[in-house]
């Protein structure tokens, strides 16, 4: 299954074309009720104004309003959602509305008649929370219950039978150093995908993922994302100041607690505001929200925000604004010089997105008349290597003579604004011209075959 069709999934180059006041919501989060059975150590619960548990006809009433744009993902969650005396009468109600994938996050402790006539009524993606791989601290994490750690655990297999079951893990200080057995033991229960965290309040790196074996990776998309990611620097966690300062989620992904409507989970979780109140602008004033919010200067986003959505805004931006000098993702941290056929493999072999643009330097003609091709070619060489890319400039590759292409991850106008006062410093003092703004394998070979 791609990562795209599962729902974390649903955050897609497609979904984000279409984004805008009128796409459809793709995606609610719910949560019904604050109640919970066990006392995770790094739970922090909900804010006061949210406690309690949410009324049955409120959350019809917050379906009823997503459904009327083309809701397609729903998820209910708490507290513990399985302790929500409506939760399977919510669950048809989702189905009946025509919600395609209706999921449920729960700590794995009801019973498995409760899962199974959930999955009767309509659910098809349980999210269970599993963190710890030996029944001693395994019933420490599920807060004490004598037992019910192996309970977790052999709903966990008999689920994963009947549905697509994915484990959450959250690792702290005190249990970093037990990622790999537990993600082993995790795979073990036959779960369709495993997704990592770091607890918010440690957000730690978690080192131990390099030592994940290939073949667990190559049965869990969600955890190999993590993982891929964890090995090029790239933390779970977090905005870098490269990172795109809107966040387009909101507009088309929202959570609801309480009376009230929020940027999304992670931002309601760590006791953000929220946008409004539960009722039909809902839409409208996220849309509002997403104009008006430099996530950059928010301590929630800046500190939690997670890497899909950060991927997501930037694919955001790169379809939708931009102007010209589009952006692709690219996490690529070498600077090097290629062949063209190296560019090409490089980017074929290579499922990451890139922006950046080729360069035509209106000089070089001049240059190569009066220094010779080869001396040129050195002297263009020297320019680039010698010019330090910072950690947002990620990659710049360089292909023949007059022929360059600058790969960045964004801000590629400033990128080239330093670049040009690099070259004066260097006396290359020549201007540029933009020829291609997408970087894409084929863009190469047209360049090259063009001209
Ligand atoms: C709050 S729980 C609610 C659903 C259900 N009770 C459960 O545990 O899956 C939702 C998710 O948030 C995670 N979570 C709770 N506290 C967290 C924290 N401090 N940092 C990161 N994730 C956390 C849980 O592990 C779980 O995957
Ligand atoms: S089971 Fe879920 S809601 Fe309950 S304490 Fe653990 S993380 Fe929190
Ligand atoms: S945490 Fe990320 S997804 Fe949530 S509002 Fe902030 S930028 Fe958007």
């Amino acid at each position: 299954m791609k990562l795209e069709d599962i729902g974390f999934y649903t955050l897609s180059n497609n979904r984000v074309k279409q984004t805008c006041l009128h796409s459809p919501m793709w995606r609610t989060e719910i949560l019904l009720t604050d109640k919970c059975n066990f006392k995770c150590p790094y739970c922090r619960g909900v804010k006061e104004e949210l406690r309690g548990d949410m009324p049955i006809e409120k959350v019809k009433y917050v379906i009823d309003i997503w459904s009327k744009t083309g809701l397609k993902n729903i998820r209910f969650s708490g507290g513990e959602p399985t302790l929500y005396k409506g939760l399977i009468e919510v669950v048809k109600y989702a189905k009946i509305k025509g919600v395609e994938r209706i999921a449920i996050s729960t700590n794995g402790s009801a019973s498995i008649n409760l899962y199974k006539k959930l999955i009767e009524a309509g659910v098809n993606d349980i999210s269970v929370s599993l963190d710890a791989c030996c029944s001693t601290f395994g019933e420490k994490m599920c807060g004490g219950i004598k037992g019910m750690w192996k309970n977790v655990v052999n709903n966990i297999k008999e689920l994963s039978k009947l549905t697509y079951v994915t484990l959450g893990m959250v690792f702290t200080e005190e249990t970093a150093n037990t990622v790999k057995e537990v993600i082993i033991f995790g795979d073990s229960l036959g779960v369709a995908d495993i997704r990592i965290i770091s607890a918010a309040q440690s957000n730690i790196m978690l080192k131990q993922l390099n030592e994940i074996p290939k073949q667990i990776l190559s049965r869990h998309p969600i955890l190999k994302y993590r993982v891929d990611n964890f090995t090029k620097s790239k933390n779970v966690r977090g905005l870098s100041s490269d990172d795109y300062h809107k966040c387009a989620l909101v507009i088309d992904d929202s959570a609801i607690a309480g009376n009230y409507h929020f940027p999304c989970i992670i931002y309601l979780r760590e006791g953000g505001k929220h946008i409004g109140e539960i009722g039909p602008d809902m839409r409208r004033e996220r849309y509002e929200w997403f104009k008006n919010h430099n996530v950059q200067y928010d301590k929630i986003c800046i500190k939690n925000c997670l890497d899909v959505c950060v991927a997501y805004n930037h694919m955001y931006w790169y379809y939708n604004e931009g102007a010209g000098l589009k952006e692709r993702l690219c996490y690529d941290n070498d600077f090097c010089v290629l062949s063209k056929t190296g560019l090409i493999e490089t980017l074929k072999n290579n499922d990451t997105l890139y922006n950046g643009v080729f360069l035509d330097f209106n000089g070089i003609k001049e240059l190569n008349e009066k220094l010779g091709y080869d001396k040129t070619n050195d002297t263009l060489k020297d320019v680039f290597t010698s010019y330090k890319f910072r950690r947002s400039d990620i990659v710049a590759r360089y292909f023949s003579g007059d022929e360059f292409i600058i790969l960045a991850k964004h801000n590629i106008i400033e990128l080239l604004d330093r670049f040009e006062k690099h070259c004066f410093s260097k006396n290359m003092n020549f201007k540029y011209k933009i020829l291609y703004d997408i970087v894409t394998v084929q863009d190469i070979d047209k360049s090259i075959n063009v001209r």
